[in-house]
C-alpha cells in the first residue's frame, strides 16, 4: 500500500516520478504528490489519482534534478490535499513520503505537542518528519543520523525518503517491513516500492533490507545499517521487460491479466512438469522433500484471494498427501497463541511478497521452529527472501488490483508441490499420478475454451449488474472458487456478495433467496454432482435465479439454469483452475458495465503492506 518513487541525477526529476506514480497506482490511489528540489524545495499534493495531480502542475515550475512522490492507500487520516504525501517539516527544510504505519505515532505526537510543535495533517509521517527534524535541532546533527537516531524509537513499519533543502545533492531512504528498491543508471539513481518504475532505465536493482539506510547521489550509492556501519549493496538483474507491466490493447489491466491465463499457467508448468517423463521438477521442494513428507501438519498462512488458493490447496494436500493441513488467515495467525512445533511445515502463499499480515506471521512461526515454505509470484519480494524454501508462480506482474492470474498460477504451483510430495510418500498410486500430471498440463489448452465464453459473460454481466446482493454456492474442491468469485465481484463491481459451502446454505443464508436474488452455483461434474444438484433444485423451489458454472455436455444442470457458464471436462482436482475463470470474466464486465475502475477499485490497494 502506498506507492513511493524518488529520483536524483542529471535528468528532469518530475516526468520519471510522474510515470513511476502511474505505475504504482495499483498500491493506493486516493491522493498523490511529488517535492521537488531545484534551489527551492517545492512540494505540490492533490486528493485524487495522480491524473489529478498531474493536470495541477500544468504550467507549474516542475524543473529539478532530485524528487521524490507518493501515492496514497489512507490509513491515518481521511484522503485529502493536506493528508497527502509528501509532507513537509515544520521548519520547511524536509520533505518525506512514507510507506508504513507508525505504531507509536500518538506517544510521538504527544511528546512533540507538549514542545510546541503543531501538525498539518493527521498523519503519522508528519509527526515522524517533526520527530526527526526536532532530533536534529536538539542533536545539532545531520539529517542521516537524525534519522538513524528516529527510527530507533520507531515502533511499526516503514519506507520513508526524505529530500532536505540544505543537502540538495541527496536523498535519504530507510525501511523497516515495507518494500524499496534502488534502480542504479549511470550517474542516477532511482527509487520505488517496486521495480515497474525503474526498468526502463536501468536493470541493475539493490532491494533494500530492513532496518537499512540509503544514503543516494547521483553517483553514490551508501548502505548502511542503523548502527551507521556500511554494507555492501547486493546488486541483482532484473528480469522484467517493460511490455509487461504495460496494458498491451487490452482496456485493462484486470482483463488482460484474465486472458494471459492459458501463458502464465503454461510458464509456471514449463520446465517443472513432465508428463512423458512422469516428472516434476521444483528444486526448492526438492531439496526439502524429507522436511514436507516427514511433515506431521501442514499450516498454510495467507491473505485474501491468496487465502482462497491455500484453502483449495487444502483439499488437494490432504486428498493426495495425506498430511493433516491447517488454513490460517495471516492477520489471525500473528495475534494468537497458535501450537506450532518444529516438525511443522508452513506454507506461506502471497502473490507481492509483500503482505504485512504474512510476513508478521511467517516471522512467528519461524521463532517457533517451523520450516517456511513460500509460495510468491513476486521474485526478490520480502516473503521470498525471509522463507527457508520455496517457488515462485511466475505469472509475470500482475497489476489489476483484483488478483486473477496470480490465483491461478498459486493453484498450480501448489497442485505440483501436492503431486510431488505424495508421489515421494507412496500416498498416490502411478495411473493417478500420471492421470493429474496429464490432466495439469491440458490446463492452459483448456482455460483458452473458457476464455471464448468472454462475450457471452458480457451480455450476463449487462442482465444481472443490478443486482443488489449475489450468493456463490460451491462444494468440495469448488466451495473456495465460490469464495473467489464472490470476493471477486465485491471487489469489482460493489455488489454485496457471499460466498458459502452450497451445503450450508440450508443453515442460514437460503433466507435470502427471493426472485431477486442471483445465485451463482459452481457446479462442474465431479464426486459432489449429485449433491449440489439437489441444492439448486433447493434454490429453484424458491424462486432464486440460478447462475451455474457447469461441465460440458451436462444437461441436467443447464435445464435447471437461468443462464449457464460451460467450462471443459478436467479432473475435479484441477477443474477449478477452469471453473474460476468464468467468475473472473463476469466481474469484470458487470464492474465495467457498471462504469467503475476496475483497475483500482475504491478503498482498494494491490500490496497490502499495513496490518
Ligand atoms: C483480491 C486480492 C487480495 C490479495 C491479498 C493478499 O483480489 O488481490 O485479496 O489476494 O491482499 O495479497 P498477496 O497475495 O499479495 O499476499
Amino acid at each position: 500500500m502506498c506507492g513511493i518513487v524518488a529520483y536524483i541525477g542529471p535528468r528532469e526529476a518530475y516526468p520519471i516520478i510522474l510515470k513511476g506514480l502511474k505505475r504504482l497506482e495499483y498500491r493506493g490511489y486516493d491522493s498523490s504528490g511529488v517535492a521537488l528540489l531545484n534551489k527551492n524545495l517545492q512540494v505540490f499534493k492533490k486528493k485524487g489519482k495522480v491524473a489529478e495531480l498531474e493536470d495541477s502542475l500544468v504550467g507549474k515550475d516542475v524543473h529539478a534534478h532530485a524528487g521524490i512522490g507518493h501515492t496514497r492507500w489512507a490509513t491515518h487520516g481521511e484522503p485529502s490535499d493536506r493528508n497527502a504525501h509528501p509532507h513537509s517539516s515544520a521548519s520547511g527544510r524536509l520533505a518525506m513520503i512514507h510507506n508504513g504505519i507508525i505504531e507509536n505515532y500518538t506517544q510521538l505526537k504527544a511528546e512533540l505537542t507538549r514542545k510546541g510543535y503543531t501538525f498539518k495533517s493527521d498523519t503519522d509521517t508528519e509527526v515522524l518528519l517533526n520527530f526527526i527534524e526536532d532530533i536534529q535541532k536538539n542533536n545539532n546533527c545531520g539529517t542521516e543520523e537524525a534519522v538513524r537516531i528516529a527510527l530507533k524509537r520507531v515502533v511499526g513499519a516503514y519506507v520513508i525518503v526524505l529530500l532536505d533543502r540544505d543537502q540538495p545533492d541527496t536523498v535519504i531512504a530507510a525501511r523497516k517491513g515495507s518494500p524499496l528498491v534502488i534502480g542504479i543508471g549511470k550517474g542516477e539513481h532511482f527509487l520505488a516500492s517496486d521495480a515497474s518504475p525503474i526498468i526502463e532505465y536501468t536493470k541493475e536493482v539493490v532491494y533494500v533490507n530492513d532496518y537499512e539506510l540509503a544514503i543516494l547521489k547521483a553517483d553514490e550509492l551508501i548502505l548502511k545499517n542503523l548502527g551507521n556501519e556500511k554494507l555492501t549493496p547486493y546488486i541483482q538483474k532484473l528480469d522484467l521487460e517493460l511490455a509487461a507491466i504495460e496494458k498491451g490493447g487490452y482496456d485493462h489491466f484486470m482483463i488482460k491479466e484474465i486472458f494471459e491465463q492459458p501463458d502464465t499457467i503454461f510458464d509456471c508448468l514449463r520446465g517443472r512438469l513432465d508428463v512423458t517423463k512422469g516428472t516434476i521438477t521444483m528444486a526448492g521442494i526438492q531439496n526439502n522433500i524429507d522436511k514436507l513428507t516427514k511433515a506431521n501438519r501442514i499450516i498454510m498462512i495467507a491473505c485474501g484471494t491468496s487465502w482462497h488458493a491455500a484453502l483449495l490447496a487444502e483439499y488437494v494436500f490432504e486428498e493426495l498427501c495425506r498430511i493433516p493441513v491447517e488454513v490460517e488467515y495471516a492477520s489471525e495467525f500473528r495475534y494468537r497463541n497458535p501450537v506450532i512445533h518444529p516438525g511443522d511445515v508452513i506454507i506461506a502463499i502471497s502473490q507481492s511478497g509483500e503482505t504485512a499480515d504474512t510476513i508478521v506471521a511467517i516471522e512467528k512461526a519461524k521463532e517457533n521452529g517451523a520450516f517456511i515454505m513460500g509460495v510468491v509470484n513476486v521474485v526478490g519480494s520480502s516473503i521470498a527472501r525471509i522463507s527457508h524454501a520455496g517457488a515462485y508462480t511466475h505469472a509475470g506482474p500482475e497489476i489489476g488490483v483484483a488478483s486473477t492470474k496470480a490465483f491461478t498460477a498459486q493453484l498450480t504451483v501448489l497442485t505440483m508441490i501436492a503431486l510431488k510430495i505424495a508421489k515421494e510418500k507412496g500416498t498416490i498410486d502411478q495411473s493417478r499420478y500420471i492421470h493429474l500430471l496429464e490432466e495439469l498440463h491440458a490446463i492452459p489448452e483448456k482455460v483458452k475454451e473458457v476464455l471464448k465464453l468472454s462475450d457471452s459473460i458480457k451480455r450476463l454481466a449487462d442482465k444481472y449488474k443490478d443486482a443488489k446482493d449475489a450468493l456463490y454456492l460451491g462444494r468440495g474442491y469448488n466451495f473456495p472458487i465460490a469464495l473467489e468469485g464472490a470476493l471477486k465481484l465485491k471487489e469489482i463491481s460493489y455488489i454485496h456478495a457471499e460466498g458459502y459451502p452450497a451445503a450450508e446454505m440450508k443453515h442460514g443464508p437460503i433466507a435470502l433467496v427471493d426472485e431477486h436474488l442471483p445465485v451463482v452455483f459452481v457446479a462442474t461434474r465431479d464426486s459432489y454432482y449429485e449433491k449440489i444438484v439437489s441444492n439448486i433444485q433447493e434454490i429453484k423451489a424458491r424462486k432464486g435465479k440460478v447462475i451455474a458454472v457447469i461441465s460440458k455436455g451436462d444437461d441436467v444442470i443447464s435445464k435447471m439454469s437461468d443462464d449457464t457458464m460451460i467450462v471443459p471436462e478436467a479432473d475435479e482436482l484441477v477443474a477449478p483452475l477452469l471453473s474460476v475463470i468464468p467468475l473472473q470474466l463476469l466481474a469484470y464486465y458487470i464492474g465495467v458495465a457498471k462504469g467503475y475502475d476496475v483497475d483500482k477499485p475504491r478503498n482498494l490497494a494491490k500490496s497490502v503492506t499495513v496490518e
